[in-house]
Formats: C-alpha cells, structure tokens, sequence
C-alpha cells in the first residue's frame, strides 16, 4: 500500500494555476479538484472547462471530487474533459450502482465518498464497485478547516473491511491534512491525502510535500 498525495487545488492560486500546477507535479501522485455547485455544499467551486484546461498542462491523474446534486448529468463531460478519477457523494446519490458502472464505462476511475457525519454502513454495500472510498475529514465546501479526528473510526473500519474482503479499495482522507493529522490518518488505515491548505498555503510548497511525504511514508 504505496501511499499517495494529491493537492487540492482549491488551495492554489487560480490566477497561477498553470505555474502552481508545474510547481508541485514531479512530487505528488495525482490532483484533487473540488468540483462544488452552491447546493449540496454552501459554496461554488471549479467547474468542467478547468478540468480541461489542466488536461492540457499536466500527466497526473485528475481526481475530481463531486460536491454536487445530481453529479450523474455531467459523467460524460467529466470524460472528455479529461478527468480520470470521479467521486460522487453517498448523501447525494444514495444508490451508486448505475452511476458507477456508467464511470467505469467511460474509462474513469470511481469514488464513493461519506461525509463527516455518515457512517460507514452507508457506503459497505457498494464498496466493491468503488476503486477509491474518500473519507471526509471535514465539511466540505471549504478548504482551512480543522481536521475532525472522529473519522478516523471510519477510516479504520473501511480499511479492515477492504482487507477482509481482498478489495484494492483506496481510502483517500481530505479535510485539514498537515504532517500530524496525516500520520494519523495513515496509522489508521488512509493510503490518498489530498491537502490544500498545507501545501499550496505553505511558504515553500515543495518543502511542505516533502514533509507530509515522510509523515506517511515513515512506518
Ligand atoms: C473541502 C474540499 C477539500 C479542501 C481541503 O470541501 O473537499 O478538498 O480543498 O482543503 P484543506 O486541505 O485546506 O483542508
Ligand atoms: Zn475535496
């Protein structure tokens, strides 16, 4: 269990995204988008024609985090615009079965993703049609906010359940992530950290990669 980073770019600055992009790309494994529609979270973020504009600049894997109503309207534009990689919420579409296949179908990756309050049982029956399960250690709709360590419970049963199972299930965990609340999570089970705030906020964001990379990696 090789374990990952993903900036969230919600953190960077929009007016640099190209060159923040450049900055952090040799040194993590993939980018987490925060896609959010004013409705199932309170704010507006990053939509379909930035997905593809960083397409254009960029190898690693787009990993675009759904914080929408009705996420299965727009799969195929998701597709073409370049994303590899789509986590829908369970609070909003509580039955993923089709939305998952027709993911797949389209050559993506698919995530399931639980919020805060929501507990595991939730997701456990569609786990299988899921190559990555985000535990959200925050509310999302906002980057900066305090991790929530009672959602490393979840993230310890997700990670015994997939194991149980002989699933290669990854557990992404995103929502105030820093070296310590990292190791924590990693500890009980994480392999994908998305941080925003600690690395594009960070005065040397390289530095800052680097530091969460041997918080995660050190056993
Ligand atoms: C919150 C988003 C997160 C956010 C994390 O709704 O899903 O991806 O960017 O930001 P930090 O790392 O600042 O908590
Ligand atoms: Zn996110």
């Amino acid at each position: 269990m090789v374990p990952s980073i993903a900036p969230s770019l919600l953190a960077a600055d929009f007016a640099r995204l190209g060159e923040e992009v450049a900055t952090v790309e040799p040194y993590v494994d993939m980018l987490h988008i925060d896609v959010m529609d004013g409705h199932f979270v309170p704010n507006l973020a990053i939509g379909l024609p930035v997905v593809a504009s960083l397409r254009r600049v960029t190898q690693l894997p787009l990993d675009c985090h759904l914080m929408t109503t009705n996420p299965d309207a727009y799969l195929e534009e998701f597709a073409s615009a370049g994303a590899n990689l789509l986590s829908v919420h369970i609070e909003a579409v509580p039955d993923p079965t089709k939305v998952a296949s027709r993911v797949r179908g389209l050559g993506m990756r698919f995530g399931l993703v639980l919020n805060p309050p929501t507990p595991f049982a939730g997701v456990a029956p569609f786990l299988e049609l899921a190559d990555l399960l985000l535990v959200m250690s925050v509310n999302p709709g906002f980057g900066g906010q305090e991790f929530l360590p009672e959602v490393l419970t979840k993230v310890r049963e997700a990670r015994e359940w997939v194991e149980s199972r002989g699933l290669s299930t990854d557990i992404q965990i995103d929502g105030g992530i820093t070296p310590v609340t990292a190791r924590r999570a990693r500890e009980a089970g994480a392999n994908v950290f998305v941080a925003g705030t600690a690395i594009f906020k960070a005065p040397d964001p390289v530095a800052a990669i680097r530091e969460l990379r041997s918080a995660i990696e050190t056993e």
